[in-house]
Formats: C-alpha cells, sequence, structure tokens
C-alpha cells in the first residue's frame, strides 16, 4: 500500500519532536549495546574520569548528528534522499543511546551545552541542504570522515580497562564509515577544502568544549 506524502506542516512537526526526543528523552536503540555482556570493568578513579568525558564528547557528536540528518532530510526535495537521510539517522539513534547508557554507567554526566551543539548542527545541516543534494551528500561524507578519525583517536585514547566504551566505540567508529560511503554512492560532490577546514575548526570546538562542559 503506498502510503500518502506527508505536508511540510508534517514534516516540521516531526523535527521539533525529533529535537525534543534527542534532547531530552532517553533514545531506545534498535541494535543491542555492542559491549553486550562485557562485565563492567573495575576502573580507577582517574580512568573513570577520563572515560566519562571522552564519551561526553561522542555523546554530544550523536546529539549532532541527529541535528544534521534531520536538517538535511528536511531541506531536500528528493524522497528518495529523506529515506537515506532518515535511514542514517536511524543508527545515529542508537549511537545516541549507547553513549548515553554509557555515560550513565561511568557516573557523568552529558554536555550541558546539548541545545546549542543541537541548534547550530541543525543550522549547518540546513545550510548543507540548501546547496544542493550532491553537497548537503558532500557535506555527510565529511562529517563522517572526520568523526571516523575522532573515535580512532579515542580508540588510542580510552583507558584500555574500559571494555564496554572501547566497544561502543569501535563500532560506532565502523558504522561512520559505512554512513561515508553510502553518502558517495548516493552521489556526494567533493567539497572545497575551505570548507572542509572550516569543517574541522568547528569540530575541534565542539569536541574541546564537550571534553569539559
Ligand atoms: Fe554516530
Ligand atoms: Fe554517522
Amino acid at each position: 500500500m503506498k502510503l500518502p506524502a506527508r505536508s511540510a506542516t508534517d514534516r516540521l512537526l516531526a523535527v521539533a519532536d525529533h529535537a525534543l526526543r534527542a534532547l531530552t528523552s532517553t533514545p531506545q536503540a534498535a541494535r543491542s549495546v555492542p559491549a553486550g555482556t562485557a562485565t563492567e570493568p573495575a576502573l580507577a578513579a582517574a580512568d573513570r574520569r577520563l572515560s566519562g568525558a571522552l564519551m561526553r564528547v561522542n555523546h554530544v557528536g550523536e546529539v549532532c548528528a541527529q541535528a544534521l540528518y534531520s536538517a538535511q532530510a528536511l531541506a531536500t526535495r528528493d524522497p528518495a534522499l529523506r529515506r537515506h537521510f532518515e535511514h542514517a539517522a536511524g543508527e545515529e539513534t542508537d549511537h545516541l543511546a549507547w553513549t548515553a547508557e554509557r555515560l550513565r554507567e561511568l557516573g557523568a554526566r552529558p554536555s550541558l551545552l546539548n541545545p546549542l551543539w543541537y541548534a547550530g548542527a541543525f543550522g549547518f545541516g540546513l545550510l548543507a541542504g540548501r546547496t544542493g543534494d550532491a553537497t548537503s551528500l558532500g557535506f555527510v561524507v565529511e562529517t563522517e570522515r572526520q568523526v571516523e578519525r575522532h573515535l580512532d583517536s579515542h580508540l588510542d585514547r580510552l583507558p584500555m580497562a574500559d571494555l564496554r566504551s572501547r566497544a561502543i566505540v569501535r563500532q560506532m567508529k565502523d558504522d561512520e564509515a559505512g554512513h561515508a560511503v553510502a553518502a558517495e554512492q548516493a552521489g556526494a560532490a567533493k567539497l572545497p577544502l575551505p570548507v572542509r577546514w572550516a569543517m574541522r575548526v568547528a569540530g575541534r570546538v565542539m569536541t574541546t568544549t564537550a571534553h569539559y562542559i
């Protein structure tokens, strides 16, 4: 059965609902936490603090991913591309749920600035969407590649004893690489170098701030 197309108002309401869920509710993951049944290792206090800070940064990244994909799905006029963004956003919801759960386990809190990060990333996503579908997909490729490199660096920095955080970060890294490949295959354009640099600077500001706040 063919479902009727959603009106602009329906889509705006869905966007608002999505934002509220990302920022206020406990997200529900479709896949179970990659750490599986790995028992909680006894972490030294300093290791626990470091893991909490790093997983807070990763949680902020996932809040931003929710905003980016939501904005880009809203901006495109191509229903197939909208479904592409919505599908990727579903996997990002798993990441959001896993990082939120791990923060709780570590006794760490999410970033106090999450509404600000969400709003900023949503603005970036809308801007990217307004430049056209190929550029919007190029923006996804560059973002996902940067996140993949960032998660790789966290595998060097996370305490070796923190098996649960490490398993989550490894699965997220694989998923982000998959999102980049999917966006490339969907027809992404390569972004100009200055834009990629600007995105790297924005990412650095976000990750440095979220480590502490
Ligand atoms: Fe993610
Ligand atoms: Fe992703």
